[in-house]
């Protein structure tokens, strides 16, 4: 458990929840990397987010209002990924045996167009399609927020209640926070057509009350009209005015028509465990599927965790799935992918048929298969008494988004226009190629890495994983559960644990910079680039231990705080 310096207590009356639940203390509370709870348990990005989805599920509720309770929250608190201007997926496995996968991912504007981010030369431009007005997309969140809805039990008022005190009546920022705001202060003021309560002259500093009072109105309007609430009336309205003020595309129409789906979610076997995550247009399943497919024959438990062995196996692998991605995934509403085929056994066994133990493998040789999408996402677990699990993961794409705040509404707009493929071939701000298939067209949902995933042991929830980190999620997802249910490490180690990422293009080998030497200068004598990187994801686990309680954990990389009773 680590203190921030600033601080704040979350006052926990953690025994005698259920007459007295926890309160939120919003200038007084700490980082908890680690809870162990036998009721229910909440781990995300932000320990006050955390705190309400613990207060709902001390005050009734189950996972999913908790998973709706500390979204809502950490579009408070966490304004630079947490979002009501953006989009997500909520991946659930419910008591009833249910697995529910919803989509909530931003859309085209109807006035987008296939080259509208190329110039009169046809280059693209992508200052365009990642910060500013033109970088967003319709959101999606709140829509999703009132899909996800019907599986709660605690009213909407109920649920949004914590979110609307934290900006009303403010709370102490972080130092990451803190860091974070002063280093996008120039770009607020380059991109916002009006004030907002995230710039001011003086740099912020740990502790500082971060108060919202335009985004407690819209979040008050919600709770009163519900999605009316946002997608029609006065915060439509203001949405509207931000982008004529600011030659956006989203019109009224755009966002009266925006809709979440229901999509039936990813589901496979990896040995005896039954893995349930989102299907498109996250790729994030169906890589995952193919990457676990693609190394489940091999001894990798025998090879050893962070072997050389093993990460090379892996690493071709993620080379495969990130191939195929860029060739045939995209919005399965408007393009055919065939998800099928890419995930069958005998296309797995195929696609690794030139994998060569011991040699690098070169991504100008291994193209896609023959069969015919800063980091600033953020994801939550949540898994409560009565058997239900649910892994939620939300982005505005970069940092702050588009960084242009809704003027009067308080809250910022995404840029996840940039996760089309603008123009075949140019890297996105994740370095992700595209194709045909995740062109820009109006309506179409972008092509995500979102990767919510619950893993079922004898079909209960066991694990329940995500993470955010652009084109990182699926390689963080997929390392995270191989070491857990092949590497046997303990779960805060197999959390913390540092990460390697191939994505195919660029042919490389990430991997972040506390990692371990040895195996490092095995892959470069067989031949691979292995380049440093900043810290990869910030994972959000939990898994019922062998007492059949509940071990929630939150990464070493960012304020991510677990909260459980
Ligand atoms: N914006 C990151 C993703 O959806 O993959």
């Amino acid at each position: 458990m680590r203190t921030i310096t600033v601080l704040l207590a979350i006052t926990l009356a953690s025994t005698a929840y259920a007459q007295q639940p926890s309160t939120i203390n919003a200038y007084h509370y700490q980082v908890k990397k680690s809870v162990t709870a036998s009721h229910g348990a909440v781990v995300s990005a932000h320990p006050l987010a955390s705190q309400a989805g613990l207060l709902v599920l001390q005050q009734g509720g189950n996972a999913v209002d908790a998973a709706i309770a500390t979204q809502l929250a950490l579009a408070v608190v966490y304004p630079a990924a947490g979002n009501l201007g953006g989009g997500g997926f909520l991946v659930a496995h419910l008591k009833n045996g249910k697995d529910l996968a919803i989509d909530y991912r931003e859309k085209a504007p109807a006035a987008a167009s296939r080259n509208m981010y190329l110039d009169a030369s046809g280059n693209a431009n992508t200052k365009l399609s990642q910060d500013g007005h033109l970088a967003a997309g319709v959101p999606g969140t709140v829509a999703g927020i009132f899909a996800s809805l019907p599986y709660a039990k605690l009213t909407i008022q109920q649920l949004i209640a914590p979110a609307i005190t934290l900006a009303e009546k403010g709370f102490a920022i972080t130092e990451r926070e803190a860091n974070s705001l002063n280093a996008t202060q120039e770009l607020f003021n380059k991109l916002n057509t009006q004030a907002s309560a995230f710039v001011r002259k003086r740099p912020w500093k740990a502790g500082d009350t971060l108060v919202q009072k335009d985004l407690a109105a819209t979040l008050k309007r919600i709770s009163v009209n519900g999605r009316a609430g946002f997608y029609e009336g006065e915060t439509a309205a203001l949405i509207i005015g931000e982008m004529k003020r600011g030659k956006g595309l989203i019109t009224e129409a755009d966002l009266k028509a925006y809709e979440a789906k229901e999509r039936t979610a990813v589901s496979f076997f990896y040995k005896e465990y039954r893995i349930v995550t989102m299907p498109l247009p996250s790729s994030g399943g169906v890589a995952l599927q193919q990457m676990m497919g693609m190394v489940e024959k091999y001894p990798l438990n025998a090879w050893g965790f962070h072997s050389v062995n093993a990460m090379q196996l892996m690493i071709e692998a993620e080379r495969r799935a990130y191939a195929d991605r860029a060739q045939y995934l995209g919005d399965p509403d408007f393009v055919k992918v065939p998800v099928k085929q890419l995930t069958s056994a005998a296309y797995l066994r195929e696609r690794m048929k030139d994998y060569n133990p011991r040699h690098a493998g070169s991504s100008k040789q291994t193209g896609a298969g023959v069969a015919y999408e800063s980091e600033e996402t953020t994801h939550l677990s949540v898994m409560d008494t009565e058997g239900n699990a649910v892994s939620v993961t939300t982005t505005l794409n970069g940092g702050y988004g588009s960084k242009v705040v809704v003027g009067g509404a308080g809250f910022f707009l995404n840029n996840e226009m940039d996760d089309f493929s603008v123009k075949p071939g140019v890297p996105n701000m994740y370095g992700l190629v595209g194709a045909e298939a995740n062109a820009v067209a109006p309506g179409k949902r972008m092509l995500s890495s979102m990767t919510p995933t619950i893993v079922l042991k004898k079909d209960k929830p066991y694990i329940v994983a995500g993470t955010p980190g652009g084109s990182t999620i699926i390689t963080s997802v997929f390392q995270t559960l191989l070491n857990i249910l092949e590497f046997n490490l303990p779960t805060q180690q197999a959390v913390d644990a540092p990460k390697f990422h191939h994505q195919w293009l660029p042919d490389q080998v990430d991997v972040e910079e506390d990692f371990d030497e040895t195996p490092l200068q095995g892959l470069r004598q067989m031949g691979y680039k292995v380049v440093p990187h900043t810290p990869i994801g910030r994972t959000e686990v939990i898994k019922v231990n062998a007492q059949g309680q509940l071990e929630a954990v939150g990464d070493k990389r960012g304020d991510d705080s677990a909260a459980g009773y």
